[in-house]
């Protein structure tokens, strides 16, 4: 299957990444921030984007209330539940809104300087919460499977006071190590920022702690395995489109657990072919929503 992205045509300058930004991108595990749209355009964008994702899933929302009441884990619910996006992460399969924002030109043309000419779109989801202050440092379990590119689109309530911290060049350590394995083997508490640092330190001593502090409409890029930590200083419910690109050669899946051992679930994710061809078969693509 071959899909030509067509989106924005109007939108004709060039959205590659430059030799430099790519450069970047593979030493420090991030690149950006980048203008999506004008602050002034969020906010419609925002409540669209919600009032539209809070009709497909009136369902949903109503049995994650019900679990919420005997205590049922998010995951544990059945995906059936999901309709075709089968779970969180798969709204690009199924809002139109949503994969084509997605899949605008400004964030796929980036995209495409990283993985190449063949991109697979495997999740996109809207976040919004209140607070994130006691989350842990994490690596996403997805990618101690896989490789792939994470986008955070900065939308509303986005502020100094709700940055996405990493530690850059943790993408690469050696095996890929990752915090949670960290905390297993060593002890390492992963609500302690500076622990957190030494322990990367400890396999990349050029790793450093960066606060990523976005404006709505923003967007920046980080490689699925860096150790990263979402925050939320401010009271006011911050709201974040995530998207997850990664090259067709990877299998994807959906996790049933957080913790290793990792298990998966037996039916397979709806992924769109954002760019390109998909040469492997293996992956669960499906037509992007109209
Ligand atoms: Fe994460």
């Amino acid at each position: 299957m071959v899909i030509n992205n067509s989106l924005s045509s109007e939108k004709i300058i060039n959205n590659n990444l430059s030799e430099e930004d790519l450069k970047k991108f593979r030493e420090q595990g991030f690149i950006g921030p980048f203008k999506f749209m004008e602050a002034d355009e969020v906010a419609s964008l925002t409540k669209e984007l919600k009032k539209i994702t809070a009709r497909a899933f009136f369902w949903k929302r109503l049995v994650a209330k019900i679990a919420r009441i005997f205590k049922i884990q998010d995951h544990q619910i059945p995906s059936f539940v999901w309709g075709k996006a089968k779970w969180g992460k798969g709204l690009h399969a199924t809002i139109p809104l949503m994969y084509k924002v997605s899949n605008d030109p400004v964030i796929l043309d980036k995209i495409s300087s990283i993985l190449g000419d063949n991109v697979l779109q495997w999740s996109t989801q809207i976040l919004s919460k209140t607070s994130d202050v006691d989350y842990p440092w994490h690596g996403d379990v997805e990618h101690i499977e896989w490789e792939g590119i994470t986008v955070w689109l900065a939308l509303s309530n986005v502020s100094d006071q709700t940055p996405m911290d990493i530690v850059t060049r943790t993408h690469a350590l050696p095996n890929y190590t990752y915090p949670q394995e960290l905390n297993r083997n060593e002890g390492i508490d992963l609500n302690d920022d500076q622990a957190v640092l030494e322990a990367a330190q400890k396999l990349d001593p050029e790793c450093e702690l960066l606060s990523m502090k976005l404006k709505p409409g923003e967007f920046f890029i980080f490689a699925g395995r860096l150790w990263h930590v979402p925050r939320i200083y401010s009271s006011l419910e911050r709201t974040v489109m995530i998207s997850q690109y990664s090259p067709p050669s990877e299998k994807i899946q959906i996790p049933t657990t957080f913790e290793p051992p990792i298990t998966w679930k037996s039916s397979l994710p709806p992924c769109v072919l954002a760019k390109g061809k998909d040469d492997y078969g293996h992956n669960l693509v499906v037509e992007p929503p109209e």
